[in-house]
């Protein structure tokens, strides 16, 4: 009997995708053109323009129309719903290049001016989502990707799936992920703007130095990769190693040996312990870190162009 439910269920999923495959003259074999599935969601390729989303249709958050046009904010053009109402399939860009968790899982580390143009499009998205009065809420590496541009690399934040109105009565989707803010970490606070502008600083952290010695990959991400079932069963024990790595930060601030004055300046402001002083994505666009790249753009451009080996790595995939 469950075999049988698990085969309908399969069965409407895959006639669900190549309808809306064929509605958009795919050229792609359904079955080779998987690009990745997440926590909730399978996304497949339908062509080198667009890429197709499919989760189960347990929630839908509405994303304001003005969302779409920001190029940094990957949301979904069209949605659609399966017949039986079980799936929701969102049609979205496709991005050619790796997320960020790939780059940090790979130690991959970016030049500070590299860093800057990536964390410069990562900012004018939250920016948006920011001032229309949402946060993104599953606001982590796995979920900002790359894309080529005009032979330059450029970032784009995904996965709307948990983005909500900021309220009193906003919360964390996951109290500790690594990337939370202490607030979220030590007192399950209100999840809002300044929440997300933490988690901003310790990719920051990661981008430029590999790992983050209080946060990041290393706590969390890297413990669910090698085990769920390791993870839920020492739950405790991992989520206060995230306490205590966290209750270091101010040692590692104090002591930022290899980073620009302007680098650790920024890093600073996003990494306040007190969301108070915490510095806005508006705010932070405007930092001095960000004035060498942008100033300097034709610079950047040979940096930045598809030649650069890390690039040329990110771009293997499927
Ligand atoms: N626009 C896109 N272009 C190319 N690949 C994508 C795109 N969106 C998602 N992916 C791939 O699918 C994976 C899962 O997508 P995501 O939306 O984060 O799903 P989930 O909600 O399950 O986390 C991503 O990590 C990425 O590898
Ligand atoms: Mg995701």
């Amino acid at each position: 009997m469950y075999k049988v439910e698990n085969i309908k269920v399969l069965d409407e999923k895959k006639e669900f995708i190549q309808k809306i495959f064929r509605l958009f003259d795919s050229k792609e074999d359904l079955n080779k053109s998987l690009l990745g599935t997440g926590y909730s969601g399978s996304v497949w390729k339908i062509s080198d323009k667009l890429c197709l989303k499919v989760r189960p249709m347990t929630y839908y958050t509405e994303i304001p129309e003005n969302f779409k046009k920001c190029e940094n904010l990957c949301v979904p053009l069209k949605t659609f719903i399966s017949q039986s109402g079980k799936y929701i399939g969102f049609v979205q860009k496709y991005l050619n290049l790796q997320n960020l968790e790939y780059l940090i899982k790979n130690e991959i580390k970016l030049s500070e001016k590299q860093a800057a143009n990536v964390l410069c499009d990562i900012l004018k998205g939250l920016k948006v989502i920011h001032e229309n009065g949402y946060v993104h809420r599953d606001f982590h590496p796995g979920n900002i990707m790359l894309t080529t541009k005009d032979r330059n690399v450029m970032a784009a934040i995904i996965d709307f799936d948990e983005m909500k109105c900021t309220t009193p009565e906003t919360r964390a989707c996951f109290q500790y992920n690594g990337y939370q803010a202490p607030e979220i970490v030590f007192n399950n606070d209100i999840y809002n703007d300044k929440s997300e502008m933490f988690t901003m600083g310790i990719i920051l952290w990661e981008l430029i130095q590999g790992k983050c010695p209080f946060g990041g990959y290393n706590f969390f991400g890297k413990v669910v990769e090698e085990s769920w079932d390791k993870y839920t069963q020492n739950r405790e024990f991992y989520n206060d190693r995230v306490k205590v790595a966290l209750m270091t930060l101010p040692n590692y601030l104090g002591k930022t040996e290899g980073i620009s004055d302007e680098c650790a300046s920024l890093l600073r402001l996003l990494l306040d312990f007190n969301r108070a002083n915490r510095i806005t994505a508006k705010e932070a666009l405007k930092h001095p870190f960000f004035r060498r790249s942008l100033e300097n753009e034709y610079q950047n451009k040979t940096e930045y162009g598809i030649n650069n080996k890390n690039i040329i790595y990110m771009s293997e995939r499927e």
